[in-house]
């Protein structure tokens, strides 16, 4: 537990000083980046304070930023990339698609697509998908069918479930300080304040309750099989059963959100290993293989409300000009086929490799007197991946369930863990997000000894600040 806060704006104050002095181009950057870029930047996950490296390129574990530092990355595409960033296996065949003079004339009907969407309908074991280009338009592409389907308004979700700047699941995103029964954006209609309810993640009982008051309005549930905001934290199996009973019971439809999870686990979604058949699916970044792919993945019935031929309650589910990118499609049927191909290799390596990073952060927190765990390795061990997050409890047995736990400055040490852990890391160049994020089949042992030594070293910071 962070008991000594009173030292903990001294320590962070001096990591962001020897930040600035590790990072000055970067900081240079960030000044020429604001002039016309709201921020310095197009996405708030890739900033943080006092400002964020630049990378000049990015290759397997590694980024090499202008500063001439080479860093290990757990941030990896914002957990999209699987093999690492720039794959040899994705680019070179786009090299080819693109030394042939094609790939850039989207907007045309080509075997291609259709191939993809047969490919991943059959891995993720569904009827029909639909693909746009990003997990927000996925997610909203999907509530907009749940309503349509069920006739009813209500999208119920998860306290801290981040389904990208959706409108119509951006409430209850992050907390105000009051909680999460708020909307997190303005400009959004006023029906996200009254048509979107949150619950919180893993609280089974609540669930029940909110689905015998509003059980009959309710046009969907969903949610995310590991919650981002939790450090990743997994849904209990009694969570998982919940969700699907009521929501059968009920009449609504249950949308698991796979945008991180899908093919993180195993060549599919989370679901198969639940084994658990939600109504809707959405997927987005390893589906793309680095490019831009989104799907909303389901029954028949429901999907096929964004035909043309669908009558009065068409949903206009049109992907994009975007959608279905010839070069997105090339990338991402690699992946896929690459994935599943070698399912039985991919997924029982990057799981051994990253339990052991776990263990291992683990353990040198531990030889240096600091209590910290690691999200990802207290997961049940069906669910035992590559996603993971260093939190610094109060108690050695607490594992966080839900997004009040993992952001509770007392019970998980969140701001501990938000600020200076990210700063102190990257002083010994490992990009960690939230407490750490993905590890690709691109990271290896010398990359995991770096990340010891840095463990190593916050550890020291820490000791010798006093802050633990
Ligand atoms: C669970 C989940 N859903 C949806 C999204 C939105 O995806 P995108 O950023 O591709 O729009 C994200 C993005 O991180 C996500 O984590």
């Amino acid at each position: 537990m962070v008991n000594k806060m009173n030292h903990y704006d001294e320590f962070y104050e001096k990591l962001k000083a020897e930040y600035e002095q590790q990072f000055p181009l970067a900081k240079l950057a960030q000044e020429r980046a604001q002039r016309c870029l709201v921020d310095g930047g197009s996405h708030a996950a890739r900033q943080w304070t006092p400002y964020a490296f630049r990378a000049r390129s990015a290759h397997g574990a590694r980024v090499e930023d202008i500063d001439g530092h080479s860093i290990i990355d757990f941030w990896q595409g914002h957990y999209a990339n699987i093999l690492g960033h720039n794959p040899p296996l994705i680019t070179q065949t786009l090299v080819e698609d693109l030394q042939r003079g094609d790939g850039l004339h989207t907007g045309l009907l080509e075997e291609l697509e259709a191939e993809y969407a047969c490919v991943l309908a059959k891995v993720v074991g569904v009827e029909q998908v639909r693909l746009t280009t990003a997990g927000t338009l996925a997610t909203m592409y999907a509530i907009m069918l749940a309503r349509a389907f069920t006739n009813r308004k209500i999208v119920l979700k998860i306290s801290g479930g981040w389904h990208g700047a959706n409108p119509l699941a951006l409430k209850g995103v992050g907390p105000n300080g009051h909680g999460y029964d708020h909307v997190d954006s303005a400009g959004v209609p006023n029906s996200t304040e009254t048509e979107v309810l949150v619950t919180p993640f893993n609280d089974p009982d609540n669930l029940r309750k909110v689905f015998r008051s509003a059980g009959d309005r309710i046009a969907c549930f969903i949610f995310e099989p590991c919650l981002g905001s939790a450090g990743f934290a997994p849904a209990s199996m009694e969570f998982m059963q919940a969700a699907r009973e009521l929501t059968a019971q009920y009449g609504a439809l249950l949308i698991l959100d796979e945008v991180i999870t899908g093919f993180r686990f195993c060549a599919s979604g989370a679901q198969r290993l639940y084994g658990v058949s939600p109504d809707l699916s959405t997927y987005g970044k390893i589906i793309g293989g680095g490019m831009p792919i989104s799907a909303v993945a389901g029954r028949a019935d429901v999907m096929g409300l964004a035909s043309g031929q669908a009558g009065p309650n068409r949903v206009m589910f049109n992907g994009g000009t975007f959608s279905s990118h010839p070069l997105s499609m090339r990338a991402g049927l690699t992946m896929i086929r690459y994935l599943c191909e070698n399912e039985g290799t991919v997924y029982p390596q990057l799981r051994a490799s990253s339990q052991a990073l776990f263990e291992g952060i683990e353990r040198v927190f531990a030889q240096n007197g600091i209590l910290a765990r690691c999200m990802g390795l207290h997961n049940p061990e069906f669910l035992k991946g590559s996603l993971g997050a260093i939190y610094f409890p109060n108690k050695a047995d607490f594992v966080p369930q839900n997004a009040e736990d993992f952001g509770d400055a007392a019970l998980a040490g969140a701001p501990l863990r938000e600020k200076a852990l990210k700063l102190g890391m990257l002083l010994n160049e490992v990009n960690v997000v939230h407490g750490l994020g993905a590890v690709s089949l691109a990271h290896n042992r010398t990359d995991f000894d770096q990340v010891y030594a840095a463990c190593e070293a916050f550890a020291g910071r820490l000791k010798s600040a006093g802050v633990l």
